[in-house]
C-alpha cells in the first residue's frame, strides 16, 4: 500500500532550522523560523515560566487526564487575557473555549468547527498569510481564497484593495481570515479605523471573521495588541479566534494554545462548546496539560504576573530597537534604498522586499537564513551579527 506515497516538499519555514543547523560557516545568522531569540541568539525559558515550573513540580499532585476542553481555569483566565475582562461577549457567556496543542492546534480545531458548521465554506486568506494557514484550513475540509493584503511597493496594507475585494468577492457565510496583531509574514497591521471598517463589512455582508493572534504582547503591548479583535468581538454577532502562548509565554514545544469561539446566544455558546469537544475527542483527545498548567499559574499569582509582563516587555522593546538598528546599519552600508518601512512595522517579521535569487544569495552565499518570501525574524538580530547581515544585504542588492 505505502509504495503510492509521494515525498512531500520540506516546510518551507521549519526547514531552514535544520539547513541552518547544519551550516558549518561561523558567520551564520538565523533569520529564519519565528522564535524569540536573546543578545545571545539563545532561545531561554523565562523566568515567570521558570518559577511557575519549580512551584508546579512541588504542587502538581495529579497527571490524570484533563477533560477535552483542558483547563477550565487556563479557558477562563486566556478569554479574558484575549477578549479583555470586561469584555460585553464575556459577561454575556457567549463563549465556547478550549485549551489546544498550540495556536496550530486551535486554527485545526476552529477550522473542523466551521466545517461541520458549513461544509466546505470558503475561508479567505490575505495575501500574504502564514505559509501554514492554507495546509491547515484545507485539511479540515475547508476552501481557500485570497483576498489582497500587503502592497509590496508602498510597504503597507493596500487597505483599499482589501476592502474592495471583501466587499465584492464574498458571499454570506464566507469566512475572513484576519491577524490579530505582528502580522506574519509582512509586520504590517491594519490601524483601528481599518479594524472597524472591516467590521462593518463583516457584519453587512454576513460573513465570519476568524482572528489568528499568536504574537499578542510583541507588537505594542497585551492590551494594544488584541484592541482590533475586541473591537471586531464588539461589532459582530458570531466570530473565532486561534490564540497561541508560544511567543509570548515561550512556550514553543509544550503546545499551549486557545480555541475561542463566539456565538450570538449563550444558549448557542454550549452548543458550540459541546461540538467543538466532540471534535477534539475524535482527534487528538484531549490537550497536553503542562504549559496550560504554567500559563494559569502565571497569570493567577500577581507577583508572578508582574515579572512575565516585565520580561515580556523586555523582549518587545528588544525586537523594536534592532528594527531600527537594522534600518541605520543598512544605511551606514551605503545603501540608498530606503528600508525604513522595517521600523513602521510591528512583531517578529518583516518582508526584506527582495527577490528569490537575492535570498538564495543571502542563504548559500552568506549563511543569512530567511523565509523564500524575504521574510526576515527581528528577534534573531543580535549587536554580533547585525553588521553582519547588513553588509549581506547590500551585498545582494
Ligand atoms: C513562523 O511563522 O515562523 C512560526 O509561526 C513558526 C511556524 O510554525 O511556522
Amino acid at each position: 500500500m505505502f509504495e503510492s506515497l509521494r515525498a512531500v516538499p520540506a516546510d518551507p519555514i521549519l526547514h531552514l532550522s535544520v539547513l541552518y543547523r547544519q551550516d558549518t560557516n561561523p558567520k551564520k545568522v538565523d533569520l529564519g523560523v519565528g522564535v524569540y531569540k536573546d543578545e545571545t541568539g539563545h532561545t531561554a525559558i523565562m523566568e515567570a515560566v521558570s518559577r511557575a515550573e519549580e512551584r508546579l513540580l512541588v504542587e502538581e499532585d495529579t497527571k490524570a487526564y484533563v477533560g477535552m476542553a483542558g483547563s477550565k481555569r487556563f479557558c477562563d483566565l486566556l478569554a479574558q487575557v484575549t477578549l479583555g475582562a470586561d469584555h460585553k461577549v464575556l459577561a454575556g457567556k457567549r463563549v465556547a473555549v478550549a485549551q489546544t496543542p498550540g495556536g496550530s492546534g486551535a486554527l485545526r480545531v476552529l477550522a473542523e468547527f466551521i466545517n461541520v458548521a458549513k461544509p466546505g465554506a470558503t475561508v479567505w486568506v490575505g495575501n500574504p498569510t502564514w505559509a501554514n494557514h492554507i495546509p491547515v484550513m484545507q485539511s479540515a475540509g475547508l476552501t481557500i481564497k485570497q483576498y489582497p493584503y500587503y502592497n509590496s511597493r508602498t510597504r503597507t496594507v493596500d487597505f483599499e484593495a482589501m476592502l474592495a475585494s471583501l466587499e465584492t468577492d464574498t458571499k454570506a457565510g464566507d469566512v475572513v481570515l484576519l491577524h490579530g496583531c505582528c502580522h506574519n509574514p509582512s509586520g504590517a497591521d491594519l490601524n483601528l479605523e481599518q479594524w472597524q471598517a472591516t467590521a462593518d463589512l463583516i457584519k453587512a455582508k454576513g460573513l465570519l471573521p476568524y482572528v489568528d493572534i499568536a504574537y499578542q504582547g510583541l507588537g505594542e503591548g497585551m492590551d494594544e495588541d488584541a484592541a482590533g479583535l475586541r473591537l471586531m468581538a464588539n461589532s459582530v454577532p458570531e466570530m473565532v479566534i486561534a490564540s497561541s502562548c508560544s511567543k509570548n509565554f515561550g512556550l514553543y514545544r509544550e503546545r499551549t494554545g486557545t480555541a475561542i469561539i463566539i456565538t450570538s446566544t449563550s444558549i448557542n455558546a454550549s452548543l458550540a462548546q459541546s461540538q467543538m469537544n466532540s471534535l477534539i475527542r475524535a482527534n487528538y483527545s484531549m490537550p497536553p496539560s503542562h504549559g496550560a498548567l504554567v500559563v494559569e499559574t502565571i497569570l493567577a499569582d500577581p507577583k508572578l504576573k508582574q515579572m512575565w509582563r516585565d520580561e515580556l516587555k523586555i523582549m518587545r522593546k528588544r525586537i523594536t530597537d534592532l528594527r531600527s538598528q537594522l534600518v541605520d546599519a543598512i544605511k551606514a552600508e551605503g545603501v540608498e534604498q530606503d528600508f525604513s518601512f522595517i521600523e513602521r512595522q510591528r512583531g517578529m517579521f518583516s518582508f526584506l522586499g527582495v527577490n528569490a535569487e537575492q535570498v538564495d544569495k543571502l542563504v548559500n552565499e552568506h549563511s543569512v537564513y530567511l523565509v523564500g518570501s524575504s521574510r526576515i525574524n527581528l528577534a534573531g538580530l543580535n549587536q554580533h551579527n547585525i553588521a553582519y547581515v547588513a553588509k549581506s544585504i547590500a551585498a545582494v542588492l
